[in-house]
Formats: structure tokens, C-alpha cells, sequence
């Protein structure tokens, strides 16, 4: 299949801005005002989903950027388990969680295969008797090593009916790279095992833009998915955080990874291709199903962007959503197991949203969902879409990224494309500032950048180069810019090859920066600098 994006609505991607700032700056919540916060109705009628967070593996992938710890033979197993159902006895008690009926549960990860059958079923047996299921679709996370027969004979025993494991990628060199050990025999014998014990609804996640994976390569992968039959396929875009091994073996041979944002495009573009034209439907942005089958989580997306579904989350960095507040746990395994035998609960923070951001909230989750509804926002916000966020949405129509439709507007396969990138514009200037201030910090902690992805760091420059007028607006704070320089020049010889080459890139596939934009703003900080000059010199006389 050949695929060719269309054209660049942006120079390069950036990473999802929706990730970084939802939940946006969170506010410590002592645990009794979180019980007292949960303690009435929920304003969201009673559906609710539960997510539970296994946080074991037996091996690291060299690009998981999830909550986990390797297993070894002194990993606080035991401790971490009492404590989770500990926190899931105490969250079951709440008044306001007694009244949700759950239609989805969720084993996720880390890996949950890893577990063992006794501590499985005790797990089991605090969610099904302190919580309200309501026939729920049950998803056991796993990884194709640990997912033996056994272990899903046992699973399914428990009620669970819906497995999710990631392949990543069929690709042999790629598996190697990524420290995925399971073989491609491996993978046929789990799926083929899987529906032999009753497993029917089994999910593939593979990934795109892995260093050194053409479009050919994609191709393959996206088709041996396919072969396997699967109920569902969620796709997702590698992201390199710098504190995983892939950040460094990339650092280390920089032509492993090249940030080219119309590459990413048309990689996007092939997933889609071949996952339509093999019969699968498309849920949101990254998540496709077979007909028959449903990731419920996803395919409820629409009742959270709306507030009608209450999330609830166990475990070390769970994340709950309960009337349209997020709440989240501790993120280290040593402090949640303490919180949780001190206070019942893991709970560390949460955000009382503005009625803005709660309508940003509502728009990004409109980009993850595709569609967007105006009589939702509308009922939400007692207010037309178009009145708050009308030049965004005029943009992206102009740009060909969003068209209209009987309800509203609905993202075009280009902005599928683009959706993550897209998000950033709904965020206004000042949160859109403070992040790239606190991107561009100087380098003095240790752990500085570790949480930044490893195509940011370059992505920046040439974003702020070509779209001044959404990355810089006003001028940037040049100490802030030249630390941030010096940071990229310590950490990287090869820094300038790499801005200059995606620059160019970039200059040829979407014209030249715009130049008219910087002669005015210097223009305009000279005549500021005169003007606070004179106001100077007239200060003094
Ligand atoms: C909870 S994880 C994996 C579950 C299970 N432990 C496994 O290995 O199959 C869910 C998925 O997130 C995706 N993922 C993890 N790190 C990622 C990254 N850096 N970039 C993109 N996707 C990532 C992978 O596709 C992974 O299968
Ligand atoms: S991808 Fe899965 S198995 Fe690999 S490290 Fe992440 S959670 Fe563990």
C-alpha cells in the first residue's frame, strides 16, 4: 500500500500538550478531604470504569515509559499486593463509589500475566465483592512470555474475558533492540492458546516510528497483526523518553531516530490504510476494533468527554476522574505502599478544574475521539463551541485538518494525523508559555528533561523557528533560550547537524520560516527598548 501525506499543517510534531498539562498543576489532597470529595453523588450519573495497576514485570522494555519496576527476587511483592487491596477495600467503601455501577474493568501495567494465581484471585475477589459490576467487559494486561495457557485457563476461571499484549513489532532486529524477548512462534502460540481456553476478544498493541522502521517494515508488522485475527489493535506512536534505554542507544547512534514529521504522517496514514482495508473499525485516534468486538474503555470515550462516567483508579500512579475532577496516586512503589498502610489510601493529589479548562479538556478529548460534538459542548457549556474556540476551529478547517458535519466537526485523515500536535492550540497563551518555560528551564536539577521526550528536545527549536505565532508570541526569554541551547550542545555533539537538518526539511516540505513575522517582532522589541530606554532617562532627570 502507498501512502503519501498530503501536505504539513505543521514543520514537525510535538508531543501531546493534553499529556503534560491534564491533569494540569496538581494540588496536594489530604486523605480525609479526599474521602469528604467522595463522600456525596457523583454528578456524572452512576456509570464508572475501575482501573487496577499491576506494576511488575520480569523484563524491561527498552521503550516502556509506564509505571513499573522490574521483578526480582527482593521486589516488594507481597507489600505492594496487601496494600492494593487495602486501597481497593477502602475506595469500595466510599459513599459516593457504592452508588457507581462499573461496566469495565481493568488489569493494566506493568504486567499482570506476571502475578500469581493466588494473589490474582484475592485481588479478584476484593473488586467483585466490594464493587457494583455491572456485566463488565474484564481486560487482563499481559505480556506474551508470561501469558501461558495456565495462566489464562486460570484468568478466565476468574471472569476475566478481554486480553490486551503488546507485539510492538514483528521485525526480528527491532524486537532485539527493543529487549523483546518472546520469538514470532511465541506470538502465534499465545493468540492460538488464548482462544483454545475461550479468549475470543484478544488485543495487539504494535507501535510506529520505531527507530530504523520504514514504511516497509510497518507494513509487515501491520499485517502479521492482522493474520492474527485480532479483536482489536491499538497503534501508538513511539515516544523516546529520555530516562528509557531506547533514549540512550538512540543518543548514542543518532541516525536511528530521525524526527521526520511527514515520515510520521504517512506512517499514520498506513496503519489506517491497512487496518480499514482488513475490516477494522476505527474507535479513536490510535484504537481500531473487529465488528463484534469492543475496547468498552475507549468505546465510552464520548461519556467521559461529557462527564457522565466516573473513572476510579488502584494503585501505585492510578488515576481517578470523578465529577470532573482527576485525582492520582503516588508514583513510586516504596511511598505508595506506606501512604496506603497509613491512610487506607494511595492518593496524592487533585485539580479542581476551571470552567475553561473544562472546556479545553472537553475539545482534546474531542481530538482523541475524532468527533466533536456541538450540542454537547453546548449542553455542557451553555454555549456555542464556535464562541470560545471559533478561530482554532476556523484554522484547523482552512488548513484541512477538520471538516464539518451534521453535529459539529470531525478530524479529516490528516488530522488524525496530527491530532496530538493539534491539541496544544486549544490551551491559550499562558499555559502554552509556562510549559515551554518549564521545558526550557536551565539544566540544574539531576533528573532535568528526563521526562522529556527524546524528539522534543529538537522538535522545539524548529517548532518556535516556523510557528513562531503559536510557540513564541511574545518575545522568548533569551536566558531561558540560551540555557536550553547549552543544555542540547552538552548532551548532544551532534545537536546542530540534526536542528539544521530537520530545519531544512522542513523549509523544503512547507516553505521558508516566516521571516515577515521576526523582522516585526524584532522591530517591535527595538522600539520597546527604545521606549523603556527614554522612560528611563526621563525617570532619572
Ligand atoms: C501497559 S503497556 C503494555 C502491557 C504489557 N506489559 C505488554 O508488554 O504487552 C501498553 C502499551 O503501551 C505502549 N507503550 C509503552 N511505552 C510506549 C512508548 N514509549 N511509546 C509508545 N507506546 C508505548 C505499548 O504498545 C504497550 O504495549
Ligand atoms: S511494555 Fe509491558 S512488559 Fe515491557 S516494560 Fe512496559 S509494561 Fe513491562
Amino acid at each position: 500500500m502507498t501512502v503519501r501525506a498530503p501536505r504539513l499543517p505543521y514543520a514537525v510534531r510535538l508531543p501531546n500538550m493534553g499529556k503534560h498539562c491534564y491533569p494540569p498543576p496538581l494540588t496536594p489532597v489530604p486523605v480525609p478531604e479526599f474521602r469528604a470529595l467522595l463522600s456525596g453523588c457523583s454528578r456524572s450519573g452512576n456509570s464508572a470504569h475501575l482501573y487496577v495497576h499491576f506494576p511488575f514485570c520480569t523484563t524491561i522494555c527498552t521503550f516502556c515509559v509506564l509505571h513499573k519496576y522490574q521483578l526480582t527476587p527482593t521486589s516488594p511483592v507481597y507489600d505492594y499486593f496487601e496494600a492494593l487491596k487495602r486501597e481497593l477495600r477502602a475506595l469500595s467503601e466510599l459513599p459516593l463509589v457504592r452508588k457507581l455501577r462499573f461496566t469495565n474493568v481493568y488489569f493494566g501495567g506493568g504486567t499482570p500475566s506476571v502475578t500469581e494465581d493466588p494473589i490474582l484471585g484475592e485481588i479478584m475477589d476484593v473488586v467483585t465483592s466490594g464493587f457494583h459490576l455491572d456485566r463488565p467487559q474484564i481486560t487482563f494486561e499481559g505480556h506474551i512470555g508470561s501469558l501461558t495457557r495456565e495462566k489464562m485457563r486460570f484468568v478466565r476461571g476468574l471472569g476475566i474475558n478481554r486480553i490486551s499484549a503488546g507485539v510492538q513489532t514483528w521485525d526480528p532486529q527491532l524486537r532485539r533492540m527493543l529487549n523483546l524477548q518472546p520469538s514470532e512462534t511465541d506470538i502465534y502460540r499465545c493468540v492460538e492458546e488464548a482462544r483454545n481456553v475461550g479468549f475470543d476478544d484478544f488485543n495487539v498493541d504494535i507501535m510506529y516510528n520505531l527507530p530504523g522502521q520504514t514504511l516497509a517494515v510497518l507494513e509487515r508488522d501491520l499485517l502479521k497483526t492482522v493474520s492474527l485475527n485480532p479483536s482489536g489493535v491499538d497503534v501508538y506512536e513511539t515516544v523516546i523518553t529520555r530516562k528509557t534505554g531506547l533514549s540512550r542507544q538512540v543518543t548514542r547512534d543518532e541516525s536511528l531516530a530521525e524526527n521526520d514529521a511527514e515520515r510520521l504522517a504517512e506512517s499514520y496514514l498506513l496503519s489506517e490504510g491497512v487496518l480499514s482495508a482488513n475490516g477494522f473499525r476505527q474507535r479513536n485516534v490510535h484504537v481500531w476494533d473487529r465488528p463484534g468486538y469492543e475496547n468498552r474503555l475507549v468505546g465510552q470515550q464520548d461519556l467521559m468527554r461529557d462527564q457522565d462516567l466516573s473513572l476510579i483508579g488502584a494503585g501505585l500512579s492510578a488515576y481517578s476522574f470523578v465529577n470532573g475532577m482527576p485525582f492520582i496516586n503516588v508514583t513510586s512503589i516504596r511511598s505508595y505502599i506506606e501512604r496506603v498502610m497509613q491512610s487506607a489510601h494511595g492518593v496524592e493529589a487533585y485539580h479542581r478544574p476551571t470552567r475553561a479548562e473544562e472546556m479545553q479538556r472537553f475539545m482534546t478529548l474531542s481530538l482523541e475521539t475524532i468527533d466533536f460534538d456541538r450540542a454537547s459542548f453546548a449542553g455542557l457549556f451553555g454555549c456555542a463551541m464556535e464562541e470560545v474556540f471559533g478561530p482554532q476551529i476556523e484554522s484547523f478547517r482552512r488548513r484541512g485538518l477538520l471538516e464539518q458535519t451534521e453535529g459539529g466537526y470531525r478530524l479529516t485523515s490528516l488530522g488524525r494525523a496530527w491530532a496530538s500536535t493539534m491539541t496544544m492550540e486549544f490551551f491559550g497563551k499562558k499555559v502554552l508559555q509556562d510549559f515551554i518555560r518549564t521545558r526550557l528551564a536551565p539544566a540544574t536539577a539531576p533528573g532535568y528533561m528526563s521526562d522529556v521526550t527524546h524528539e522534543e528536545m529538537f522538535e522545539f527549536v524548529v517548532f518556535a523557528l516556523f510557528h513562531p505565532e503559536i510557540m513564541i508570541k511574545e518575545a522568548p526569554d533569551l536566558p531561558l533560550l540560551r540555557g536550553y541551547v547549552l543544555y542540547l550542545i552538552k548532551t548532544n555533539p551532534h545537536w546542530l547537524r540534526k536542528v539544521t537538518a530537520m530545519a531544512l526539511r522542513s523549509a523544503r516540505r512547507f516553505g521558508l520560516p516566516p521571516v515577515g513575522w521576526y523582522a516585526r517582532s524584532a522591530a517591535r522589541l527595538a522600539r520597546e527598548a527604545i521606549i523603556s530606554n527614554v522612560s528611563a532617562v526621563e525617570g532619572c532627570s
